[in-house]
């Protein structure tokens, strides 16, 4: 959600920032623009411009710009419709203080009032033009009283006054080469290389340019020149923060001879689920290593409950892992959506431990319900994917699911990875609480161990035949996908991903609960996408599937047509529907991670064949960062 990207260095400014925006994309935005500064001159010179990158650049290319500083951002739309005079930054009266921001200032409305009654001016319907106007009438009002605040004291006192969210870049024509930042909320990341100073929303957007990085926590301000990056409070106080040396290969953050980012991640899946692995079981031992956790095992062990809170996929992979821990650990698992969990008035429990799940682990919703869990006196663990990322600052613990950036707005890879990481707490909470012996757990592994390789022929075999489903399908106006059990929270999967990118509207059912209602939307036009594995091992499996079955005729009966996703090796299933996908065998637990990839594409080409924005589907964003 916006993208912010600031530069002070050698290099030509507009370019570096232009490619940093683009290489952010993915967050969503619907304007974009760029703000350059230099020594030489007097105002910062801004150029802006509704709608995709390139329609800035085509503007940049007829007036083009040049400096020694600059910022620039994506924006997407919250206060104001997404027009060129809404695009920012934005400018203060004098056109020489400009401002990008990422978040929502609550309060903007009152400010708004106090500035224009002090003779401010404004020309947009932005909550962000009040930061600039704010920052100067500060420098305004200290300079009147004869002592003069720098562009960093000045913002210091302006954060102070906001209410809301908010991750900053300020430039000030009167003090040149230098950008300051500031977060309460959504990420800021700063690249520190040699003589040059980079900001951004996130790592893609510098990777190109410095590896040696410093995540801004809460409450922190960076000031960039071209001889490095000074870090204080809000108070002005330093404040000593790491540098992170950054793994990640840039390549990975660029589409590979994919047409889409989406279906390069969709492939990505073995590696990604490997890489969550590696490191963290022993056959030998049958033991899990969860690394980065404050919790020993005993506290682990003690725990009563667990609430898990996520959003969006992130809350699929959470469904699924209630049933993964409740059936190898038998410990109880709340699940709620992060939006929704401060807002229930939960029960307090210092003994139930919190979860929080997040691809990004910077989305706003997850945040505020892990402030609440650890309000409430619980210790929380985060399972998340970018390191460093704040909620796993905040979390006692993290389980990184090493999926590499996930540039899609859909997410493929970093849902796999979720389920991965999900299946490793479950064992590991098994065997502290005795319910898995050693001999299980070494079972367990191995299977856990075979799942890229079953997603690898997944991937070669299911492929085409997805592509040529798309052609019959594509014109659907509805779907339904049906599960039981844990493949239930799959089933909401595939349904997500196809309306997130195709805009066909999809909905993700209990099988069970089909004839208490939506039975009544199935007719001739209705593709059903059944989840009807089987794990011939697993009696509960075998009971699953026989029930799943049931609900298949009833859906046949009524003339729906049935997709099937089912078990390599069923002889029954081909008569009863339509269509079927056949996967590799896995124990139930494990095989949610397989049913989800012809899910995803699925989707996939049915988005393609309607032509639509796989990798930015319209009014989302990547990370969101407001509630
Ligand atoms: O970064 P997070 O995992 O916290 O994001 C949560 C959701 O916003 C995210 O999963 C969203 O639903 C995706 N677009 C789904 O593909």
């Amino acid at each position: 959600m916006c993208g912010i990207v600031g530069y002070v260095g050698p290099r030509k400014v507009v370019p570096v920032i232009v490619e940093g925006l683009r290489r952010l994309e993915y967050r969503g935005y619907d304007s974009a623009g760029i703000a350059v500064g230099s020594p030489e001159s007097a105002l910062l010179e801004v150029c802006r411009a509704p709608g995709k990158l390139q329609n800035l650049e085509a503007v940049l290319k007829d007036h083009p710009l040049d400096g020694t500083y600059g910022i620039g951002h994506t924006r997407w739309a919250t206060h104001g419709r997404p027009t060129e005079e809404n695009a920012h930054p934005h400018r203060d009266c004098t056109g020489r203080i400009v401002v990008v921001h990422n978040g929502i200032v609550e309060n903007y409305l009152e400010l708004k009032r106090e500035l224009t009654a002090l003779g401010h001016k404004f020309v947009t319907e932005t909550d962000t033009e009040i930061i600039a106007h704010l920052i100067e009438q500060i420098q305004k009002d200290s300079e009147d009283a004869g002592a003069p605040l720098k562009l960093e004291g000045a913002v210091q006192r302006a954060v102070k006054l906001l209410t809301g969210a908010f991750a900053l870049g300020v430039l000030s024509a009167a003090e040149p080469d230098k950008i300051v930042a500031a977060r309460s909320g959504p990420p800021v990341v700063v690249g520190v290389g040699e003589g040059e100073s980079f900001i951004a929303s996130d790592v893609p957007g510098i990777l190109h340019y410095t590896r040696n990085m410093v995540f801004l926590a809460d409450g922190d301000m960076a000031i960039l020149t071209r001889q490095g990056v000074t870090f204080t409070d809000f108070d002005g106080n330093p404040v000593k923060r790491e540098l992170t040396r950054i793994h990640w290969d840039p390549i990975q953050a660029e589409k590979g001879g994919y047409k889409h980012f989406m279906l390069k991640e969709i492939w990505e899946q073995p590696r990604a689920i490997r890489d969550t692995t590696l490191g963290r079981i022993s056959l030998d031992s049958g033991k899990v290593f969860l690394g980065e956790m404050d919790l020993g095992d005993e506290e682990l062990a003690r725990a009563a409950s667990i609430n898990i809170a996520a959003c969006g996929t992130s809350w699929h992979a959470a469904l699924a892992g209630k049933y993964m821990i409740e059936r190898l650990a038998r410990l109880p698992v709340d699940v709620d959506y992060a939006s929704e969990y401060r807002y229930r008035n939960p029960i307090p429990d210092p003994a139930a431990l919190g979860l929080l799940i997040t691809q990004s682990g910077e989305t706003a919703d997850t945040l505020a319900a892990q402030r609440e869990m650890k309000a409430m006196g619980s210790k929380t663990i985060a399972i998340c994917n970018v390191v460093g990322a704040m909620v796993a600052r905040e979390a006692h613990g993290v389980i990184y699911t090493h999926a590499g950036p996930e540039i899609g707005v859909a997410s493929t890879k970093a849902f796999s990875s979720q389920l991965t990481a999900l299946f490793l707490l479950a064992l590991k909470l098994g065997q502290l609480r005795g319910h898995l012996d050693k001999a299980q757990s070494v079972a367990l592994m191995e299977e856990l161990i075979k799942v890229p390789a079953k997603i690898e022929e997944i991937l070669r075999s299911a492929s085409d035949q997805c592509e040529k489903l798309a052609v019959n399908f594509s014109n659907a106006r509805d779907f339904l996908y049906l599960g039981r059990g844990v493949h239930f929270p799959i089933a909401l999967e595939g349904a997500l991903k196809l309306k997130e990118i195709s805009y066909i509207h999809a909905e993700g059912y209990p099988a069970g609960e089909m004839k208490h209602g939506p039975n009544a939307l199935i007719d001739e036009t209705l593709p059903v996408v059944v989840l009807v594995t089987r794990d011939e091992t697993d009696p509960a499996s075998k009971l699953r599937y026989e029930k799943t079955l049931s609900n298949i005729q009833e859906v046949t009966a009524r003339s729906g047509r049935v997709i099937a996703i089912a078990t390599e090796g069923d002889s029954t299933i081909g008569s009863l529907v339509e269509q079927t996908i056949f996967i590799p065998p896995a124990p139930e637990l494990l095989a949610p991670i397989l049913e989800v990839v012809p899910l995803q594409l699925l989707a996939y080409y049915i988005a393609v064949r309607r032509g639509a924005d796989v990798d930015q589907p319209r009014n989302l964003a990547k990370s969101v960062t407001v509630e």
